[in-house]
């Protein structure tokens, strides 16, 4: 089976694209390297002995594309990952963010409605905002997104909702990830932050190695058991494996719903503290950090009820917290000797 990956280069593709290979399937794989680099694709020969057929393209030209279907006339599947993701960006530079997340997969979304070709698309738990109750589950109505990112998430899922209606034969699944973290276990690819990370387990990485010299705490008064906020951080690994259950399911089921909602997480809240005190366990290093004033915009808790992704497709996260941690700490170390 051939499956096309879009942002195939990024984090999240470059996991899904290693155990896409393992697992026998052929990958087509673009990006535009706006956020990655070719070299990924050594780590990915490197994993698994082979690699996937790779066009630098973006996804927004049209001609590209279209030229891209012609030369793989089969594609029995595409993941969409290309996208811009970093929250605080899209809130100074909203325009770039419709304009690639949203444009980009219209574009995508022209040949694979006239093809009819299942589609799996990244969404983002950011589309619940600070929901009502947890765990958070696929029926809580969406309130207002916190930013333009989650909007462009939002705009995405009904998009998508919209084509499975108007497009006889087209099926799609959308997944909500947690927070994902993590990287392979060979330490041959991970997460490339771009500047300053945003994200708690990259700054808390390379404030370990010493790029960073401290780690702030946004807030520790919330009404959470030990004031700091909670996420469901989930291991990168298990978040590809979710990703090529869903397609087989997509593929092969006969579905009348067209087009379904999963979240992707472990179903488990674990604070920032717990992260930190975590992370000091399994590496035996010293976090340095400090409390600082809460980050504007932050929810306070946060974590998925996995049960419909658990039931309907089979998929369960299997690695623990101390597999995460430790495998972005391995990850950290070796791009250090870089
Ligand atoms: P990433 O930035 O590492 O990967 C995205 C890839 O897409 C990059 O390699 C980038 O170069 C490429 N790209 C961007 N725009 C493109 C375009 N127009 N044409 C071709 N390639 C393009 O990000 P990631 O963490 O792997 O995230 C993948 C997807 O998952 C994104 O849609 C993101 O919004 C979503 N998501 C990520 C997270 C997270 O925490 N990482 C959480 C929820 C959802
Ligand atoms: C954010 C986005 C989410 C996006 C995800 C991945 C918001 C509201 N949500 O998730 O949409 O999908 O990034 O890009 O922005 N923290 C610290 N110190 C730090 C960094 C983070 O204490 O230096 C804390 C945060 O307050 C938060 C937790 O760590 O409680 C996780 O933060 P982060 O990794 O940025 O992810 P989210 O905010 O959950």
């Amino acid at each position: 089976m051939k499956i096309l990956i879009t942002g195939g280069l990024g984090y999240i593709g470059s996991h899904v694209t290693v155990l896409l290979l393992q697992k026998g399937y052929e990958v087509v794989s673009v990006d535009n390297l706006d956020n990655s680099s070719i070299d990924v694709l050594e780590g990915i020969e490197a994993i698994t002995g082979k690699r996937p057929f790779f066009e630098a393209l973006d996804v927004r030209d049209e001609n590209q594309m279209t030229n891209l279907f012609d030369k793989h006339p089969n594609i029995d599947g595409v993941i969409h990952f290309a996208a811009y993701k970093a929250v605080g960006e899209s809130v100074e530079k909203p325009l770039e963010y419709y304009e690639n997340n949203v444009s980009g997969l219209v574009q995508v979304l022209k040949p694979v409605t006239r093809k009819a070709i299942p589609f799996i698309f990244s969404s983002s738990c950011t589309v619940y905002g600070q929901a009502d109750k947890m765990p958070i589950d696929e029926d809580i109505p969406l309130k207002k997104a916190f930013s333009p990112y989650g909007n462009t998430k939002q705009i995405g899922e009904q998009i998508i909702a919209d084509c499975c209606k108007a497009y006889q034969g087209f099926n799609a699944i959308l997944l909500r990830y947690f927070n994902p973290i993590g990287a392979h276990s060979s330490a041959k690819i991970g997460e490339f932050p771009q500047g300053i990370p945003q994200n708690l387990i990259p700054f808390l990485t390379q404030t370990v190695i010493g790029k960073r010299e401290t780690l702030k705490i946004f807030g520790s008064d919330y009404n959470t058991p030990d004031g700091t906020c909670i996420r469901d951080y989930i291991h990168v690994m298990d978040l590809a494996q979710a990703h090529i259950e869903s397609l087989d399911y997509l593929i092969k089921s006969n579905n009348s719903e067209a087009c379904e909602v999963y979240n992707v997480g472990t179903g488990k809240g674990v604070s920032v503290m717990e992260i930190v005190q975590t992370f000091e366990k399994v590496t035996g290093e010293k976090v340095h950090f400090e409390i600082s004033k809460p980050r504007t915009g932050d929810v306070i808790t946060a974590f998925a009820d996995p049960k419909k992704i658990n039931n309907r497709i089979g998929w369960k996260a299997q690695y623990s917290l101390e597999d995460s941690l430790m495998s972005a700490w391995n990850w950290e170390k070796q791009l250090k000797i870089l």
